[in-house]
């Protein structure tokens, strides 16, 4: 359970941030933090020894920027594919550009990602994507998330034809499609609406299952929700 790399994107506020925190809260692991916002980062994490620090942006240049990050790493063990983008508008004002930024961040953006880490995980490794129930089939569905919800449907697709692929390797993959968590991203989808859970919360389950669940799971997706259906 310890001495363990782990890399976690969009690390500088929500459920990222409280997942550095628990993953950095045991000395002998180590964390590297990705985000767009640098200086946030460096504050928040500032008592924390263990966690490194990298400005990345999963709308530019991926591929290049996350192999020159983990150039310097000798073993991931845990990649965690939390960054998100929220596109909540009605289907006739999307613009392209939403749809292009959306489906870069939430999902060729994080295949980018996991390209540049897999030459870092030859000792094996356990990648964690972090979809949405709203990209989960079958769940109730919100008028204003198309873009949204059908690229976090695309990273549930992705993390199954991944470990088909890698099925040989120790490499493992799982999907986790959260239900609602209270944070920023949460109140801009539904302004005034209190999540069940907190951040904190929600990010003490992903951080356990990304320790463990790679001993049961592997191209699963798996909801995280306390909401029925
Ligand atoms: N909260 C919920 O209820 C809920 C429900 C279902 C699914 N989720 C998913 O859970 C994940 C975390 O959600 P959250 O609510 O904690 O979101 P959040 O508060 O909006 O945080 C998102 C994180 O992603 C980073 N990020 C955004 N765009 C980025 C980009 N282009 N490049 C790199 N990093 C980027 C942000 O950092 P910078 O701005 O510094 O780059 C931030 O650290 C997301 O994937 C979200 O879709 C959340």
């Amino acid at each position: 359970m310890s001495n363990k790399t782990i890399v976690v994107v969009g690390a500088s506020r929500g459920i990222g941030k409280a997942l550095v925190e628990i993953f950095a809260s045991n000395s002998e692991n180590r964390v590297i933090a990705l985000s767009r916002d640098l200086e946030k980062m460096e504050d928040i994490f500032n008592g924390y020894s263990n966690v490194i620090t990298f400005p990345f942006d999963l709308l530019h240049n991926v591929l290049s920027e996350a192999k020159t990050i983990f150039e310097g790493i000798e073993n991931i063990d845990i990649l965690i594919n939390n960054a998100g983008k929220l596109v909540n508008k009605p289907f006739p004002e999307i613009t392209h550009r939403d749809l292009m930024e959306c489906y870069q961040v939430n999902v060729i953006g994080v295949m980018e990602t996991v390209q540049a880490a897999v030459p870092k995980m030859n000792h094996g490794g356990h990648i964690v994507n972090i979809s949405s129930m709203g990209g989960f089939q079958g769940s109730v569905k919100f008028a204003g998330l198309s873009a949204y919800s059908t690229s976090k449907a695309a990273l549930c697709s992705f993390t199954e034809l991944f470990a088909e692929e890698y099925k040989e390797s120790n490499i493992k993959m799982n999907c986790l499609c959260l239900g609602a968590a209270q944070t920023e991203m949460l109140e801009e989808a539904f302004p005034g609406y209190q999540a069940p859970i907190s951040a904190e919360k929600m990010a003490e389950f992903i951080a356990n299952f990304a320790l463990t669940g790679d001993q049961w799971f592997n191209g699963k997706i798996i909801p995280v929700s306390l909401s029925t259906p």
